[in-house]
């Protein structure tokens, strides 16, 4: 199970994180003994969810001018490679484990490390612009 708890700070992200740690502890959660049918609909919920979030969040980096977007799309990009080629290889044998594990294991990450470096990053931009410069008179402050 994945906690809920990969909290961004109320920041605008943290919606969707919530939303796509919930469909991957219901994928998590599936008996593992049959194939369940849900398990087509929850992964489906999720590509969808996780693929219109990663466009959404790419956009306010470059918006933001976030320096290291160009790495943080290309993690996204490896993530869509990967989910989309344990889709084939399940189409001729199974392997909901595997993909269960490994969406697990990737969005745990990725939040907590690479979406939460560019939460900091905002957070250091907004309190740098908030800060009045040492340069201008205490007047126009
Ligand atoms: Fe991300
Ligand atoms: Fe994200």
């Amino acid at each position: 199970m994945l906690e809920q708890n990969f909290s961004l700070d109320g920041h605008e992200l943290d919606h969707d994180h919530r939303v796509m740690i919930d469909i991957v502890n219901k994928i998590v959660s599936l008996p593992r003994q049959f194939l369940s049918p849900l398990y087509d609909k929850y992964l489906s919920q999720f590509i969808d969810v996780s693929f219109r979030h990663f466009d959404e969040e790419i956009r306010l980096m470059r918006h933001n001018e976030y320096p290291e977007v160009g790495e943080h799309e290309m993690e996204h990009e490896n993530f869509k490679r990967t989910v989309l080629a344990l889709l084939l290889e399940g189409e001729k044998e199974p392997n909901y484990q595997d993909m269960a594990r490994y969406l697990r294991s990737w969005l745990a990450s990725h939040i907590k490390w690479h979406d939460r470096h560019y939460v900091l990053f905002m957070e250091k931009k907004r309190a740098t612009a908030h800060r009045p410069s040492a340069s201008e008179p205490e007047s126009n402050r």
